[in-house]
């Protein structure tokens, strides 16, 4: 179980002091937006180097832009340690996940709330990330919506399936009221923004959050378990 807090809503003048109050986090999620894919202006590469040399932390960056076949690569080089363009803005998805790989960093695939399961199926083998959208991109803040949930358990089997490592990743509104369902539907990672930035104590946030989706997990398996133990009696009976 894996949690990355976006610093998307945080003080952007302060960046480094934002980022040094969640030494727990797996990873800092960096959203880039360009005006063009969602209707939003972040942070670009410049930043991206600068954040580089203030941490040691992973570094998550999720490129909402237009043309990631084009600007991808030079967040690499900037320092990002993973990689996440989406789907639906890449010419080239299966190239492109190659080239940022081959740059030495991990990559991922995002998807927005309307983009199908089978979309990503053919690329689980090249990438590190399934990422899935449980808002429209743009901004913090939001409700999750529970409608992408099938989606994520479907994305599940095709990860179970291709017998590859991926992460199945899902950011947009993960609190401590809704982490418990994601991870239910087949999640192992999640971005939460304004659950760990407006908390009082941010660090304290990410710790409760990952306990949370382990406690689910267990249940989870624990209830996976208890169908593989069921499922030879229910052939039987199908015989
Ligand atoms: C939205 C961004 C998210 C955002 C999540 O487009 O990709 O990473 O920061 O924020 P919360 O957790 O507040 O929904
Ligand atoms: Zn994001």
């Amino acid at each position: 179980m894996r949690i990355s807090p976006s610093i998307l809503n945080t003080d952007f003048a302060r960046l480094a002091d934002e980022i040094a109050k969640v030494p727990s986090a797996d990873a800092i999620h960096i959203d880039v937006m360009d005006n063009h894919f969602v209707p939003n202006l972040t942070i670009g590469r410049p930043v991206v180097e600068c954040l580089r040399r203030v941490t040691d932390l992973t570094l998550d960056v999720h490129l909402m832009i237009d043309n990631p076949d084009l600007h991808a690569l030079s967040y690499v080089s900037a320092g990002a340690d993973l990689v996440t363009f989406h789907l639906e803005a890449a010419a080239q998805p299966v190239e492109l996940a190659r080239a940022i790989r081959s740059a030495g960093a991990g990559v991922g695939v995002a998807i927005k709330p309307a983009t199908p399961a089978v979309a990503v199926e053919a690329l689980i083998p090249e990438i590190d990330q399934v990422l899935v959208m449980s808002v429209e991109p743009g901004f913090g803040g939001q409700t999750l919506m529970i409608s992408v949930l099938p989606k994520v358990t479907d994305i599940r089997a095709m990860i179970e399936r291709s017998d590859q490592a991926c992460w199945l990743a899902m950011d947009g509104g993960i609190s401590v009221g809704t982490i418990d369902a994601c991870v239910e539907a087949g999640a192992d990672s999640f971005v939460a923004g304004s659950a760990v930035f407006g908390s009082a104590d941010p660090d304290g946030a990410i710790v409760e959050l990952r306990r949370l989706a382990e406690q689910a997990l267990g249940r989870r398996l624990a209830l996976m378990s208890t169908e593989s133990i069921d499922r030879p009696a229910a052939v039987v009976v199908s015989q």
